[in-house]
């Protein structure tokens, strides 16, 4: 049998270059080797207010970009979260079995509750529904980017934790990065992650930016004073460029530095939009294909969550008799 592969990616501001380099792109390339399972988390996307319009149009956006970067509906199940209820049933068990300075440990949870003066539950919840999207499908492998591995150990200890107590229920996950890519750094800033949430008129390159826009961002981007490309000890602004052409174009190491050693910014640039333009061009032109077939993702879904449910239900059925929970049997 496959091992079962699982990810998720948060249906909320519209999805990058770093979610396609850190995550988007493995999902694609490994759905083949591997029994996978794609979710648009929805749930996770409520930690913070969505308008409800709004979310509803992005969960089929996302969806329509999924298929387009090359999810194959035919071999990998696309599933919302919220369509398969048993995510939110296994996470409140994880929950009691989750300590809650495990949870107020994690960086993300504490750069995100910094900003707030009132902080929602969900958000400290916010890693143990991750545990249980994973834990629920038994998951082997998950293919994420970088910002995720401390979620990643925690849903090890979770399972850990569980298993010790209740006897072994689930498999343990392996976080799986790219060798290139795992962390894309905002264009504007190279000190900070490219987020969905961080607004600025030159931080991230969208998916679905048109190819002016996409040169202009990366013409843009901040780099440093030297002459040009010192390719052992590049600066930030520099480095993050110089990844960002690898990821796409995979390139060796060997070859990069052949190629890039003491380039001028102004060409480096050229070439990395260059680069970008081209892998965009084609998903773009998939994405306004894939939305124009009436129906056609609502059906993806909604197969997806039929492929999906017997797996949910038979670990939580598992995991509510290993805990004495009531079932039937
Ligand atoms: P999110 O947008 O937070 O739902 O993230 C979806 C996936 O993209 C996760 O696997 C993240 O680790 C990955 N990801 C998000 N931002 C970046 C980034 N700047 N560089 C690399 N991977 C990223
Ligand atoms: N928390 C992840 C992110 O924001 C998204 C996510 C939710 C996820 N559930 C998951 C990733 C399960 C991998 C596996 O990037």
């Amino acid at each position: 049998m496959k091992k079962r592969v699982l990810s998720g990616i948060q249906p909320t501001g519209s999805p990058h270059i770093g979610n396609y380099l850190g995550a988007l792109k493995s999902w694609a390339r490994i759905q083949y080797d591997y029994d996978s399972i794609y979710c648009i988390v929805d749930l996770h996307a409520i930690t913070a207010y969505q308008d409800p319009l709004e979310l509803r149009n992005k969960i089929e956006e996302l969806a329509g970009m999924l298929l387009a970067i090359g999810i194959d509906p035919a071999h990998s199940a696309l599933v919302v979260q919220s369509s398969v209820p048993e995510h939110a049933e296994l996470a409140w068990m994880l929950t009691c079995v989750t300590p809650v300075g495990w949870l107020e440990r994690m960086t993300q949870y504490k750069a995100k509750s910094e900003a707030q003066e009132s902080i929602g539950d969900g958000l400290l919840q916010y890693p143990v529904l991750m545990a249980a999207d994973i834990l629920l499908y038994q998951a082997a492998i998950v293919p994420v980017g970088e910002d995720q591995t401390q979620h990643l150990e925690l849903a090890r200890d979770i399972a850990q934790r569980f298993n010790s107590l209740y006897g072994e229920t689930f498999v343990m996950p392996a976080t799986h990065l790219p060798t290139v890519g795992a962390r894309i750094m905002g264009l504007d800033d190279p000190e900070k992650k490219m987020s969905k949430s961080t607004s600025g008129a030159a931080h991230a390159i969208s998916l679905l930016d048109p190819p002016n826009v996409i040169r202009k961002k990366i013409m843009r981007a901040t780099t440093d004073s030297e002459p040009g490309v010192n390719f052992e000890n590049p600066g930030a602004g520099v480095r993050n460029l110089l990844t960002i052409f690898q990821a796409f174009n995979e390139w060796s190491d060997d070859r990069m530095k052949d190629h890039f050693t003491g380039m001028r910014y102004g060409d480096l640039k050229k070439q990395v939009a260059d680069a970008v333009v081209n892998a965009l061009t084609p998903i773009q032109q998939r994405y306004h294909e894939i939305r124009q077939e009436a129906g056609y993702i609502e059906r993806v879904l909604e197969e997806g969550a039929k492929r999906v449910g017997p797996l949910a239900r038979a670990t939580v059925h598992t995991a509510k008799k290993a805990m004495g929970l009531f079932t039937a049997d």
